[in-house]
């Protein structure tokens, strides 16, 4: 099997209705279930979400990837998967984490609409590599912040 690893970045919209307790539920067995599958297969990443939409970047070999990828792309939580980038990488941004949940800080709204990820976004704005900059940018901001 070949060790090259590969970096994908997508964005979807979101399709769970946001009200009351569901969404925070749906977004916790999300991650409890991409945490379980992802450390077995080697795969690590980062997610953001809004009301509107999700961004997601995952690393790893390419086969562990189009799996992942190919179950991803069949949840009905979201729809309309975009994929944005799909390339070899050298090494992980993400090493840490079977998947890292970006912006669950209320003050990182602003960062959000950097990438026009808040309500009324326009994913064409969007590219592979800034999605991912920005995601791996906010990641460390946030550890920074905990570590306080
Ligand atoms: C926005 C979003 C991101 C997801 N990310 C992952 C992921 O990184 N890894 C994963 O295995 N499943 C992920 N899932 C869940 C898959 O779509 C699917 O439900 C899951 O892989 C099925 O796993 P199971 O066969 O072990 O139940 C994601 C779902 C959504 C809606």
């Amino acid at each position: 099997m070949s060790k090259q690893l590969y970096r994908l970045v997508y964005y979807s919209r979101n399709r769970i209705a946001k009200d009351g307790n569901d969404f925070r539920t749906a977004i916790e067995q999300i991650l409890a279930t991409s945490r379980e599958n992802n450390s077995r297969c080697d795969v690590t990443g980062a997610l953001i979400f809004n009301a509107g939409c999700f961004g997601q970047v995952l690393e790893g070999r390419l086969e562990d990837l189009e799996a992942t990828f190919e179950r991803i792309q069949q949840d009905d939580r979201h729809g309309d998967v975009s994929l944005l980038a799909m390339e070899p990488i050298e090494h992980r941004h993400f090493a840490r984490w079977s998947m890292a949940l970006v912006s669950a800080l209320p003050s990182d709204d602003s960062a959000l609409t950097s990438i026009g990820l808040q309500s009324g976004f326009d994913p064409s704005n969007l590219n592979g590599d800034e999605l991912h900059s920005v995601l791996h940018r906010l990641l460390l901001e946030e550890e920074a912040l905990l570590a306080q």
